[in-house]
């Protein structure tokens, strides 16, 4: 969370910040803020809300400067806690949590130095005026060391001309050269231009930046040689390409990205991959948020296709739940971005317990991807929007596509080839779910909505009632269906929109009893089906039909729908379906 920029070069750093920062809004946008460096003084512009508010901002002087988009940690999304944050000759911008920044402040305090903001960051420019001895990146180097935590830095120094010091423990940060100077930022589309240059500064590594060279250093020692990174600028470009949102455009990208998932693990640069599958003897997933429903839903097809068993844990319960790691595991961690911090310290715990460790990522230049032990791309192309959508989908086809491997070697279950036919049903779900648009006036005014289903199909209707939660804020809760008379059917009133997904006929009676408890306490029943003959059962106000594709494989279409819902619901209530408050794309802090 936070994006972090710099630039120095031949022309005016502030536009060049205010429009790469811009490519950052999706790790937050609670408050934006640029420093410039120019003869020796700082000039700052900073706002709360995102960049937009930074008005005049092209205006700041100097050819040097960094700049700071916001998700709040510690303090209110203020302008007084916007960074960059200065503090006697220093300027910083941080992306991260110290968590020592109580005994390193009250140390400061101490000193009679006092604080202009509530941040954890501000600490880092009292701490460089501290220990600055005429040379910026030794002072850097031992404020790191006094550093507990995550954190991704830039900073300048009001005495050293056209110098940025960069230095990264657990948040991202690449720094190269773009925009006809050196540039730096938390991720590759803010400065990904056709002829840029970019390398990835890895966890305990320092560089400095000037006009025209960027040297890499690690923590304690000497200069570090590095391969530039591989990057395609047009996949990179955030383009809405004429849709009204990013959420709509990667919502229609569905169907391609279900092709451009699937692995092809007869190919060679998958074959290491492919021993320690085989040879797996119990499978752990560990992922948060939408790709922890990725990981639900590939439980059904491991242990059902391949009879595997596996095991799936959010992310940040794993790793402080003291896990029985058994010889033969294989933890597949799944994220999009490869950055989520959770996931990331459960995939090294994993590791650390002697599993293997797989990756499943979009970012194929993430850090899960550098610490684990294989990487599956899922090849979705950049996702925007802060709501996962075509992720989840690629995620599913990746997975589905691995279990049904794995299944073919051990001579388990068929799957007949719905895999390959996913991506043209998925063209026809998109265009039956356009019909939950006539769902939508039931829901914009209601208190809370419930989703129901069973097997994989509760696990459709928790990531759809994620979904809606984030982009719409109304209260909403997916449970099983089975489950709902043991507490939750007490909250159940007369028009309270209640979200079923029906796709498998082994469960349809029971699905079926379950949506009659609801409709006697009054609800109204919104049915998502591939089952035809239940679309117009009594009792269901609306129904949206998806394509058959089996029980096992249904989420990848179920789905959809309900992504749909999302959308429109939150658009009908007047929020940006891009942009939920309180939220940011990449979660890189605990
Ligand atoms: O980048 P990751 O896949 O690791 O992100 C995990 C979650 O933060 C993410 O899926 C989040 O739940 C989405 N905003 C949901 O739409």
């Amino acid at each position: 969370m936070c994006g972090i920029v710099g630039f120095i070069g031949k022309k005016r750093a502030a536009p060049v910040l205010a429009k790469n920062l811009k490519k950052l809004e999706y790790r937050g946008y609670d408050s934006a803020g640029i420093a410039t460096l120019a003869k020796g003084s700082f000039h700052l512009l900073r706002c709360a809300g995102p960049v937009a508010g930074l008005r005049g901002g092209g205006m700041l002087a100097g050819t040097c400067g960094i700049g700071h988009t916001r998700w709040a940690t510690h303090g209110a999304p203020s302008e007084e806690n916007a960074h960059p944050h200065i503090y006697g000759r220093f300027a910083v911008v941080h992306n991260g949590i110290i968590e020592n920044y109580h005994a390193l402040k009250e140390e400061c305090e101490k000193r009679g130095e006092a604080f202009s903001s509530q941040t954890d960051s501000e600490v880092i420019a009292h701490l460089l005026e501290r220990y600055y001895m005429g040379e910026l990146l030794e002072a850097l180097r031992a404020v790191c060391a006094r550093l507990r935590g995550s954190y991704a830095l830039a900073v300048m120094c009001a005495n050293e001309p056209e110098t940025i010091a960069l230095a990264r423990e657990k948040s991202p940060l690449i720094a190269g050269y773009s925009d006809g100077g050196t540039v730096c930022a938390s991720d590759i589309p803010a400065v990904a231009k056709q002829g840029a240059e970019l390398y990835a500064i890895e966890d305990g590594e320092c560089a400095v930046m000037k006009k025209e060279r960027i040297t890499f250093y690690g923590m304690g020692g000497g200069e570090i040689d590095k391969s530039p990174l591989a990057f395609d600028p047009e996949t990179e470009a955030p383009y809405r390409c004429g849709f009204p949102h990013f959420m709509k455009k990667e919502m229609a990208e569905i169907p391609a990205v279900l092709k451009a998932a699937r692995p092809n693990l007869g190919d060679f640069r998958y074959e290491a991959f492919y021993e320690a599958l085989c040879r797996a003897e119990h499978l752990q997933i560990a992922a948060c948020g939408t790709a922890y429903h990725a990981g639900l839903a590939a439980k059904f097809a491991f242990e059902s296709l391949a009879r595997v068993r596996t095991e799936v844990s959010v992310a940040s319960e794993y790793r402080y739940c003291d896990p029985i790691v058994p010889d033969g595991t294989l933890m597949l961690a799944i994220s999009q971005s490869g950055e989520t911090a959770d996931t990331i310290a459960a995939a090294r715990l994993a590791k650390e317990r002697g599993a293997k460790v797989v990756a499943i990522v979009n970012a194929e230049s993430s850090s899960l991807a550098a610490l684990a032990d294989y990487v599956i791309p899922v090849r979705a192309g950049r996702e925007i929007a802060v709501a996962a959508t075509k992720t989840f989908n690629a995620q599913l086809a990746a997975l589905y596509s691995i279990a049904a491997s794995l299944a073919e070697y051990r001579k388990k279950r068929g799957y007949g080839d719905v895999l390959a036919q996913l991506p043209g049903l998925a063209e026809a779900a998109l265009a039956a779910g356009e019909g939950v648009r006539s769902w939508v006036p039931y829901f914009v005014g209601a208190s809370s909505v419930y989703f129901i289903g069973r097997g994989a199909d509760y696990v459709a209707a928790l990531e759809g009632c994620l979904k809606l939660k984030e982009i719409s804020y109304l209260p909403s809760e997916g449970y099983p269906a089975g489950e709902l008379k043991h507490g939750t059917l007490a909250l159940v009133e007369k028009n309270t929109p209640v979200v079923a997904v029906l796709t498998s006929r082994r469960l349809a009676e029971k699905m079926m009893s379950a949506i009659e408890e609801v409709r006697a306490r009054g609800a109204k029943v919104f049915l998502i089906t591939s089952l035809c003959e239940y679309a117009v059962a009594e009792g269901v106000t609306l129904s949206v039909v998806v394509p058959e594709c089996g029980e096992i494989f249904s989420p990848a279409l179920s789905v959809i729908p309900l992504q749909q819902l999302a959308y429109y619901v939150s658009i009908a209530r007047g929020n940006n379906p891009d942009k939920p408050r309180n939220l940011a794309k990449s979660v890189t802090v605990e």
